[in-house]
């Protein structure tokens, strides 16, 4: 297969392509939502949230996990919760919680603003990811605490053809983009070399079962880059047909893709 790099549909670096102008985007952060939640609330209790705490979400989504700190920290005004994209977070801005337009790459916050702060899915995708946890340290408060949570996979080689292969695509045609899958591998060592204290990791291992949730958001999301995919040269549209039919099918069971979330307190200066 070729490429056409100055063809329509073919990803440039620094796009963010996963938009939420796509009619299928609600479903699927819904069902994000629903496998990663358990983890980073895991997650969000082992750093300590609990009442009081000025809270920032980051690239919050349809904002399942800012909502769930507002219950935590008892009252919705704590939070923050920001994204380029505010188009899904109406009901949180309802509901009390601080909903503001932000991109974390350029926009800034004061010092010490946040006690906590959570992002899930977003510094994956970013090319500035190193750039952007550094600035994050400035905007805790000497004792916060950071919670970041991402999906974490460097190969599909366990998953069989054609979904292996479409997740392959997947992962590579975001890779034109920025977005590095492998990085959170590594967690918590972005935390550990940035002297965070307190840290703590945790993983998420679910399983691919045909027409199930989890093969439900995988198969959104190759649906969704299936364009970008086939202008990129990645697979072809019977790889993708193949691949969402083997989703659909109760038979079919192998490991998904994984997260982990690492959190830590904040560094002491000069550290
Ligand atoms: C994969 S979604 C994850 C949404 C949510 N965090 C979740 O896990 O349910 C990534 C989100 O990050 C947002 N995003 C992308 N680039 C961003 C940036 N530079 N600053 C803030 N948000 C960004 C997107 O608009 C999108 O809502």
């Amino acid at each position: 297969m070729t490429d056409d790099r100055n063809g329509p549909g073919f990803p440039e670096e620094g796009e963010y392509v996963l938009t939420q102008d796509w009619p299928g985007e609600a479903e699927r952060l819904a069902l994000l939502e629903a496998m990663v939640d358990p983890l980073c609330r895991r997650a969000l209790t082992a750093a300590g949230v609990r009442p009081g705490l000025r809270c920032l979400e980051f690239g919050a989504g349809s904002g399942s996990v800012a909502r769930w700190l507002a219950d935590r920290v008892g009252d919705p005004a704590l939070v923050t919760a920001t994204d380029v994209d505010l188009g899904l977070l109406g009901p949180l801005a309802a509901a009390g919680v601080t909903v503001r337009r932000h991109d974390v790459v350029v926009d800034d916050f004061p010092p010490g603003s946040f006690d906590l702060i959570h992002s899930r899915a977003v510094l994956e995708h970013l090319p500035a990811r190193e750039a952007v946890l550094d600035r994050l340290a400035g905007w805790l408060a000497p004792d916060g605490v950071l919670v970041v949570t991402d999906c974490a996979i460097d190969t599909t080689a366990a998953v069989p053809a054609p979904v292996g292969a479409a997740l392959q695509a997947w992962i590579e045609v975001l890779g034109i983009t920025g977005t590095d899958y492998a990085w959170a591998c590594g967690f918590p060592d972005p935390l550990v070399q940035r002297s965070y204290r307190d840290v703590g990791v945790e993983w998420l291992r679910p399983d691919l079962v045909g027409g199930g949730p989890v093969a439900r958001f995988w198969a959104l999301t190759v649906e969704r880059l299936r364009v970008r995919i086939v202008a990129a040269g990645l697979a072809d549209d019977a790889v993708v047909d193949a691949a969402l039919a083997r989703l659909a099918d109760a038979a079919f069971v192998a490991p998904a893709p994984a997260f982990v979330a690492t959190w830590g307190r904040r560094p002491v200066p000069g550290s």
